[in-house]
């Protein structure tokens, strides 16, 4: 066991036991709870490693007794006394240090204090957000917030150990760089030595990563602070941390291989209890996943698989009802999920599940409930006819009771709007085991989407991305200029060699093998609408790197805040950091972001001129 002990103490208010009885200690700690009954107190004193109750009699230490009767509340104190076993009838087996007491003959207040603005022993009380984030030290001091922290602390701990037992060498890339994007904004920093520039914070160490690959370093990994300026959500964070790491001499089986051992050990040491739904993780090409699950990052603690219906509406033939038959027709498609037992659902649920898939992006949300007669029911049913509804039903595999839930739409559509549903169905039936680690690979993504607005084609990862071989001589324009592109260019179905890793239901990490070769990274960077000038601007220092001999390579980040969030069964990632930003991007503790002080104006040659306007 660690020793502890310091002047202040002698043992944490988490380490005593039967076996200390009648040994003389010393407890530092805060006062989580005082109980006083005139002429015996009881204060149960707490650190982060437990609690430990003290008994102040006013005959045996009058002293400590008129000092115990004036602490409140979260006062820091230091107790000397004997550890006695608790009386017959009166052990709290809730504690660790439940079995004794501490029989105090002297009390010290260290340090005193105000009542706090929140109960700080009462794990379950309700607090206000914005308080928690105001005094997060107090919040931090609550036990379901120490205990995260504790996790994220072995979770980080863990990641190191396997990384070194797996040959990495950990390098801590700058966050005073220039831009290296990752699809959001730079945070900048004015540069005072060099009036009129700036620097970028890292959206992640991507380049830096990739420039350790030329540079021989083989396998890095870091635990790096990321910086991204977008819009915040429950799973994303302005500044947040990722496990980023890349390695060289590798095929996309070699990282992933490497990554899922270094995934289940990393799972074992920090959460051994909690069970992989299954090793090796399943794969799916992000076309599979998303026919399936319609999900790129797909929940698979239960199964509720999309289905077609085109065969069962009897297509190329005509259903009957024009909505689909018209979808059919302009290549979209008509697909399903099924409602367990949700069959006699009321109106008005239907009509909640209506709006919600209309705010998703359905044009409409049709249904067949069967009956627990086996009997079929369905608005479009006078369409349709009573045997496609039959067929409907099989294709579906709804049994007596169950609901078929069916949109028509585009296939991005109707996997957005369906894989939502499926979650949502999941959800309200309680179907995913909290308990289980389902994590999966999805791969294979597109390389590009085409951007209307700049007429070019963006990188759906990032723009260091390589090319599944096979798809390499799709990399150009329909014009044969790369410089001229269009929506219909060969460009637009090449696959990248881009995988991403899911954990239920979340994106917890992605990554590619890199294209190392720079005639293939120039040939890219045209495609995503970049001038040879302009890309010499952006990259330069990378590219001409790529002139010294690039080993092939490749890698991936996992983002270190959900992995911890998901291991905790958090929904929000601000839960397991200590100090996160609020929705709008403010420290409400510290008072940030605050207007710079006017020296800093006038070093940084910094003038401001009111709100951006358009
Ligand atoms: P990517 O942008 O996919 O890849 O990020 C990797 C992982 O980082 C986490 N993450 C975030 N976590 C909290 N708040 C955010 N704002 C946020 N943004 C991302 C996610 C995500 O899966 N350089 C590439 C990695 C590579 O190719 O090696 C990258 O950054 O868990
Ligand atoms: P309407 O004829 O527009 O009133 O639609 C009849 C039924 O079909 C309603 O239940 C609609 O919600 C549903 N519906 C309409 N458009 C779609 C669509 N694109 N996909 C699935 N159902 C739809």
């Amino acid at each position: 066991m660690t020793n502890l002990a310091t002047p202040y103490r002698t043992h944490t208010c988490g380490a005593l036991r039967a076996a200390d009885a009648g040994s003389t200690v010393r407890l530092a700690g805060w006062v989580h709870r005082r109980r006083d009954m005139g002429h015996l107190i009881f204060i149960d004193l707490r650190d982060r490693h437990g609690i430990t109750q003290v008994v102040i009699d006013a005959d045996l230490a009058p002293a400590a007794h008129a000092v115990a009767s004036r602490v409140r509340s979260e006062f820091v104190l230091s107790v000397d006394g004997e550890v006695a076993e608790r009386l017959p009838g009166t052990h709290n087996p809730r504690l660790a240090t439940g079995d004794v007491e501490l029989h105090a003959t002297g009390v010290t207040v260290l340090s005193e204090a105000k009542t706090p603005p929140f109960y700080i022993n009462d794990p379950d009380a309700p607090v206000d957000e914005a308080l928690r984030l105001t005094y997060r030290y107090l919040d931090i001091r609550r036990q379901p917030m120490t205990e995260r922290l504790m996790l994220r602390s072995a979770l980080v701990r863990a990641i190191r150990d396997v990384h070194h037992e797996h040959g990495f060498v950990e390098i801590e890339t700058p966050n005073l760089i220039k831009s290296t994007p990752e699809g959001a904004r730079d945070f900048i920093v004015p540069s005072r030595l060099q009036p009129g520039t700036v620097y970028a914070l890292p959206q992640s160490p991507q380049q830096l990563k990739q420039l350790l690959m030329v540079a021989g370093i083989d396998r890095y990994f870091q635990i790096a602070r990321c910086f991204r300026d977008e819009d915040l959500r429950g799973d994303r964070q302005p500044e947040f941390t990722q496990l980023d790491l890349e390695m060289s001499f590798v095929t996309e089986e070699t990282v992933m291989e490497f990554v899922e051992t270094m995934i289940v050990e990393v799972s074992r040491r920090v959460v051994p209890d909690r069970p992989i739904q299954q090793v090796p993780f399943p794969r799916f090409t992000y076309e599979e996943a998303l026919e399936r699950f319609g999900s790129d990052k797909p929940d698979l603690r239960f199964g509720l698989e999309l289905v077609d219906l085109a065969s069962a509406l009897g297509a190329p033939a005509p259903s009957g009802f024009r909505v689909f038959d018209d979808v059919l027709a302009a290549g979209g498609r008509v697909r399903a999920v099924r409602g367990p037992g949700m069959g006699a659902i009321s109106r008005h649920h239907m009509d909640e599940l209506v709006e919600l898939s209309k705010r998703w992006g359905a044009k409409g949300l049709a249904h067949v409930s069967v009956g627990e007669d086996g009997s079929l029911h369905s608005p479009i049913g006078k369409f349709l006819g009573e045997e496609t509804l039959r067929s409907i039903a099989d294709a579906a595999g709804a049994e007596r009771g169950d609901l078929v839930l069916i949109v028509a739409d585009s296939f991005e559509t109707s996997s957005e709007v369906l894989g939502r549903l499926r979650l949502e169905i999941g959800s309200r039936l309680g179907l995913a085991d909290p308990h289980v680690l389902a994590y999966c690979w999805v791969h294979r993504f597109p390389m590009y989407q085409w951007d209307e607005e700049f007429t070019r084609w963006d990188a759906t990862h990032n723009p260091f991305s390589g090319t599944v071989p096979e798809d390499l001589h799709l990399l150009t324009t329909v014009s044969g200029d790369l410089a001229v592109r269009s929506p219909d260019d060969p460009a637009g179905t090449a696959r990248a060699l881009q995988y991403d890793v899911a954990l239920n239901g979340w994106e917890l990490g992605g990554g590619s093998i890199r294209i190392h070769r720079r005639d293939e990274l120039e040939r890219s960077f045209l495609l995503q609408g970049h001038t040879l000038e302009g890309m010499y601007e952006k990259f330069g220092g990378m590219l001409e790197a790529f002139d010294y001999g690039a080993p092939p390579h490749g890698g991936i980040a996992l983002g270190v805040d959900r992995w911890t969030a998901l291991f905790s069964d958090q929904t929000n990632i601000r839960e397991v950091m200590a100090f996160p930003k609020t929705q709008s991007g403010s420290d409400l503790m510290l008072g940030a972001p605050s207007a710079p002080d006017t020296a800093q104006w006038s070093e940084l040659g910094l003038r401001y001129v009111g709100p951006a306007k358009d």
